[in-house]
């Protein structure tokens, strides 16, 4: 029997790859979406991956009203909720529009998934939720103590969900904390498209070796670290979407409340990370080392075991396929969905697309 899958930021970059791995596992897909930070072209290429559209509402996980009308109209087995804002410096700027989207935006959502009878709910929360942390790989036992209004609202939202949880034990709630989510799918067709400089390492690379940018600072090379940069925990985004699947998969039928790591259990730093890119695009990357980054911390990465053991979930790309497959996504959409090499716009300061 299918099983229809509200995914709410479904248009978003892990929401997009999480409707591929649905749809692969024969589920529904329904996305909700108000492409605040995504793009409606994400829908035409999930449709060339999946073979038919995904079924999609544009709107605001806010907006109440709508929300009862999309559980009325349509038999949702289980949700999915990626929606939400991600970016920690913003969310220093913008408070209120953090705490507005993320917290509340989950209120509405639980309340009318309740008024609906709809009772399984997957949560994207974030490693961020530990803050500076005692030991790596970190366990989900681990003490929480975000630093920022976006992990706080994140941490909120997951305490939220305990009161929920423990009001009505009936529900199946699986928060799951991602750490470094980065590649895309094979296809290309789909990826991370950031609005502006990107903040994080990836997409930055990405755009050094389209010449979208001189070159990329290296925030800090005197860590405690084996050679002095960052270490974090990268994790391919196609294994991401693979465990949330596995997650609708587990709370199906099975009431409870669990928190799982989603990670590789394997710390990587900056240079290991621009090692492995130059070797995927088979060329030099130009770098900086500068200061270290306000806020940043020496190193983590999580312990993913619980989620191996409760899930039966492993990440299985490695950072050659992430890197690949984030090289693949940027060659071939250099303006992100407004472009495709060689299909709408063939962008001069670019081969067009051979093969990785
Ligand atoms: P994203 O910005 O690409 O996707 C979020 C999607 O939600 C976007 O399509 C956006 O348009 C939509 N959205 C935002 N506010 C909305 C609202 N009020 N109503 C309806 N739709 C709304 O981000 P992502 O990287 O795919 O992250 C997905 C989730 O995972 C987020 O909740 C994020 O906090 C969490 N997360 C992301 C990362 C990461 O590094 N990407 C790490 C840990 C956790
Ligand atoms: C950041 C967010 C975190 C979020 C994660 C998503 C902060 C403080 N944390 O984490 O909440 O979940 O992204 O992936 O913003 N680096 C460079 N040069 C760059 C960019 C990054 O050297 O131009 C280094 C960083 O110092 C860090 C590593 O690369 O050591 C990874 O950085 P990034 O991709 O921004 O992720 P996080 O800092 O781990």
């Amino acid at each position: 029997m299918t099983r229809t899958v509200l995914v709410t930021g479904g248009a978003g970059f892990i929401g997009s790859h999480a409707c591929v791995a649905l749809a692969a596992a024969g589920y529904e897909p329904l996305i909700l979406d108000n492409f605040c930070n995504s793009d409606v072209r994400v829908i035409e290429r999930l449709s060339e991956i999946i073979g038919k559209a995904p079924a999609f509402v544009e709107g605001d996980v806010r907006d109440k009203v709508l929300l009862h009308k999309v559980f009325r109209e349509h038999e949702i087995d289980a949700v999915i909720h990626f929606a939400g804002l991600k970016a920690v410096g913003d969310s220093v700027a913008h408070p209120l529009h953090y705490y507005d989207t993320n917290v509340s935006g989950t209120v509405v959502l639980a309340a009318e998934m309740q008024r609906a009878g709809v009772k399984t709910l997957v949560f994207s929360s974030s490693a961020t939720v530990y803050g500076e942390p005692e030991c790596s790989p970190i366990p989900e036992g681990a003490d929480c103590r975000p630093e920022s209004p976006y992990g706080r609202s994140k941490h909120m939202v997951e305490q939220m969900l305990t009161d929920l949880h423990r009001s009505q034990p009936d529900w199946n709630v699986i928060v799951l904390r991602y750490f470094n989510p980065v590649g895309a799918h094979e296809s290309g067709l789909i990826g991370e498209q950031p609005r502006g400089k990107p903040n994080n390492l990836m997409p930055y690379l990405c755009q050094v070796a389209t010449g979208e940018r001189q070159s990329l600072q290296v925030h800090g090379s005197d860590y405690a670290t084996p050679d002095g940069t960052g270490v974090r925990d990268y994790v391919h985004v196609m294994d991401l979407a693979e465990g949330h699947v596995a997650a609708v998969k587990h709370a199906g039928g099975r009431p409870g409340l669990l928190t799982l790591n989603l990670g590789t259990g394997q710390g990587y730093s900056v240079m290991d990370v621009i090692n492995e890119f130059e070797r995927a695009t088979g060329q030099p990357i130009a770098r900086q080392l500068g200061p270290r980054r306000p806020g940043d911390v020496a190193a983590y990465w999580g312990d993913p075991a619980r989620a191996h053991k409760l899930l039966g979930w492993k990440a299985r790309r490695g950072l050659a396929e992430m890197c690949a497959d984030s090289w693949r996504w940027q060659r071939r959409n250099p303006a992100g969905y407004a472009s495709r090499l060689g299909v709408e716009v063939a962008h001069s300061g670019i081969e067009l697309a051979q093969e990785l």
